[in-house]
């Protein structure tokens, strides 16, 4: 069970991105995605959460197919989402951008969940401020519990660590860490910053070209080996 991507091919127009990408992200398991810029590793995630679905191959999630689903039903299945760049909506409040997340999830309310502060104290605070204003940090952690908000099994979550400062950094590896633990959930984690990789995650995969080439336990991911993929 969990997610199992089999041979999916993804295009952008009449580009071809993906070359049957297999993948699997057992249930409770962390799995890193790396590979150079342009490989395709979005792409990936996009095809996952139906923004941009696979023209061929399959995608299971606990058992039953959503190769074909928009992103809203694979949100109420389970599967959430953090985009590269984070895309807050910047001209509207922290509060409103927590409650555009929780749209289409069962038992929704007026308010917060009080879970989601547990995570991220330093949002409390800034419920009123605009979304756009915050720093890069409180903008990481906004998008992050924009996707607990859905009470997700899996989390996708494409490059958290970008840009952000390396006591930044350590504090979304504390919270992807709790998150996995305390909330039950899985995570598929695209990132280029090896030594969060190595710390966060238990198996990894490396694109190239749009297609999955090396895969293994992170005990394998040397600096050696993973230079002949990446710019370490
Ligand atoms: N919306 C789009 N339309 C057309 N081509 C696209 C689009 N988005 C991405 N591409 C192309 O698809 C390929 C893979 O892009 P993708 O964003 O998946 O790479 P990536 O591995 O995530 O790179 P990065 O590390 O820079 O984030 C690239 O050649 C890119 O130019
Ligand atoms: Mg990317």
């Amino acid at each position: 069970m969990g997610l199992e991507i089999q041979g999916i091919d993804t295009f952008y127009g009449t580009s071809h991105i993906l070359h049957g990408v297999t993948l699997n992200v057992p249930d409770g398991a962390m799995v890193s995605v790396l590979g150079r810029n342009g490989v395709g590793k979005s792409t990936l995630l996009k095809s996952i959460i139906g923004i941009n679905p696979p023209k061929n191959g399959s995608i299971q999630f606990n058992g039953a197919d959503v190769t074909k689903e928009k992103t809203h039903q694979h949100v109420r299945a389970g599967i959430s989402y953090i985009p590269q760049g984070r895309e807050i909506i910047p001209d509207i409040s922290v509060y409103e951008n927590l409650m555009v997340a929780m749209r289409g999830i069962k038992n929704r309310s007026k308010k917060i969940p009080a879970f989601i502060f547990e995570y991220f104290p330093a949002l409390e605070p800034t419920q009123k401020r605009k979304g756009g204003v915050l720093s890069g940090g409180q903008q990481q952690q906004l998008a992050i519990a924009r996707a607990l908000i859905q009470e997700p099994s899996l989390l996708l979550m494409d490059e958290p660590t970008e840009g952000l400062q390396p006591s930044v950094v350590e504090e979304i590896n504390t919270i992807i860490q709790r998150i996995h633990k305390e909330r039950n959930c899985s995570i598929l984690l695209v990132e280029q910053n090896l030594d969060f990789v190595r710390d966060v995650t238990e198996h990894f995969a490396i694109m190239d070209s749009g297609q999955i080439v090396e895969e293994g336990d992170i005990q394998l991911l040397t600096d050696e080996f993973a230079g002949q993929y990446l710019s370490v």
